[in-house]
């Protein structure tokens, strides 16, 4: 008998279960369709063109990246002087691949100090952890804003360290795991820090095209906007895993001249091109007429219904005691303005990884702790509410409400 192998590494959820911790988009909403229109044309466009079936460009060819450099141009609403230029901008593989690079370009190793917002990517840590770095953490004020006023004293006071501080990698827009969205004067303080002690910048930016209505008209800028377009310091990194599929491992990096060249000519790359170059043809398709805008705007729209779907639910089923904005209890919540996330505090000496246990348990629930995202606090959980449908995120909330109340009690 064989036994078929699942696409996924991660278990998906099945029958009645309900997985709140995964941050996939909802299978539904993948366009299947559009993608295999993409596929097709490029291989209408291309057949006869056997160079492009080579080893590509490092980065990207110029086709490419001039139509990511031309997307974020207007995504970001750049005056024509202000453009994003395509030899600012490398393709990679998403963003895990683009952060792995610059990883490596960095030489980030065991002499190095990564620091990390308090709560971050729990991915992220992994690809720091191989590394050998020392990752450390950036706390959040009680308002929810990176404490930079922290890190700058820190540095001060300590210029060995200092010295050894190679990267800050962030995640400024709605972040993962707490949603939080930085504001534009911390971005400029940050990207000011960074030439100030000589550190870099990963900047992942992989929700930034996901505003809801509310914000979408006032977002902050992308970090590399704010950085100097010749020797600046920040790498910004954007993909369309979360806003088409994550299967076409296509993301870019948004970066300085000096950087491009530094990323571009990795070792990898010299050798094996650009990783996504196949993809790369197919999303030219895309990156055409407004289809991605169109997209983008469909998934947001989505996202922002199911977000506040969510919270209402959790308004409705939640004990008192627990609160939907992750850093001040006594701060007036809100649904999530963007992104994937939304973090909950829970009552005091309820711990989260035995109220995640709980909930697998007993209420085929699964929740994740923000601790597994590097937190120091063990009161906050991560709730997803992109993979699943309306009705099923109720379904969640009527769970974890009766999980905690049982556990209150
Ligand atoms: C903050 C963050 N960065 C990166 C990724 C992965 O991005 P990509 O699919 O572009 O590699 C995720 C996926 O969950 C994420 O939440």
């Amino acid at each position: 008998m064989t036994t078929e192998l699942p696409y996924t590494y991660y278990p998906l959820p099945q029958g009645d279960e309900i997985d709140l911790s995964l941050g996939f988009p909802e299978p539904d909403s993948i366009p299947i369709k559009s993608i295999r229109e993409c596929f097709a044309q490029l291989f209408v466009e291309k057949s006869d063109q056997p160079d492009f079936f080579q080893y590509g460009h490092f980065a990207g060819y110029t086709r490419i990246r001039s139509l990511v450099a031309d997307f974020l141009t207007q995504f970001y609403g750049l005056p024509t002087e202000l453009a994003v230029d395509k030899d600012n901008v490398i393709i990679c593989g998403g963003v895990s691949f683009g952060l792995d690079s610059i990883l490596t370009v960095l030489r980030i190793d065991s002499t190095k100090i990564v620091y990390c917002e308090e709560m971050t990517y729990f991915c992220a840590l992994d690809l720091l952890g191989e590394r050998g770095c020392e990752a450390r953490f950036i706390p959040f004020t009680p308002q929810g804003v990176l404490d930079l006023d922290w890190l700058d004293d820190k540095l001060k006071s300590n210029p060995e360290e200092a010295t050894r501080t190679a990267l800050v990698y962030t995640i400024p827009t709605f972040q993962n795991p707490c949603g939080a969205l930085m504001p534009e004067e911390t971005r400029k303080r940050l990207v000011s820090l960074a030439h100030k002690y000589d550190f870099y910048i990963a900047s992942d930016e992989v929700y930034h095209t996901l505003a809801f209505s509310e914000m979408r008209h006032k977002m902050p800028s992308s970090l590399a906007l704010l950085d100097d377009k010749t020797s600046g310091r920040v790498m910004s990194m954007g993909s369309l895993s979360k806003v088409m599929s994550p299967a076409l491992r296509f993301g870019w990096i948004h970066t300085s001249s000096e950087l491009y060249e530094r990323l571009g000519n990795a070792g990898a790359l010299v050798s094996g091109s650009c990783v996504c170059h196949l993809t790369c043809g197919a999303m030219e398709v895309i990156f055409q007429d407004g289809k991605i805008e169109n997209l983008i705007q469909t998934a947001a729209d989505s996202l922002e219904r199911k977000a506040q779907i969510l919270y209402d639910a959790l308004k409705e089923n939640l004990p008192e005691g627990c609160s939907l904005n992750s850093f001040n209890r006594d701060a007036p919540s809100s649904a999530a303005k963007g992104g994937y996330f939304m973090l909950i505090q829970l009552p005091p000496n309820l711990i989260s990884t035995d109220v995640a246990k709980y909930c697998k348990e007993n209420f085929k629930l699964t929740v994740k702790a923000s601790s597994t995202c590097g937190d120091s606090r063990s009161d906050r959980l991560r709730l997803c509410f992109a993979y699943h449908k309306e009705n099923v995120l109720v379904e969640s909330a009527e769970r974890l409400g009766k999980a905690i109340k049982e556990l209150m009690s």
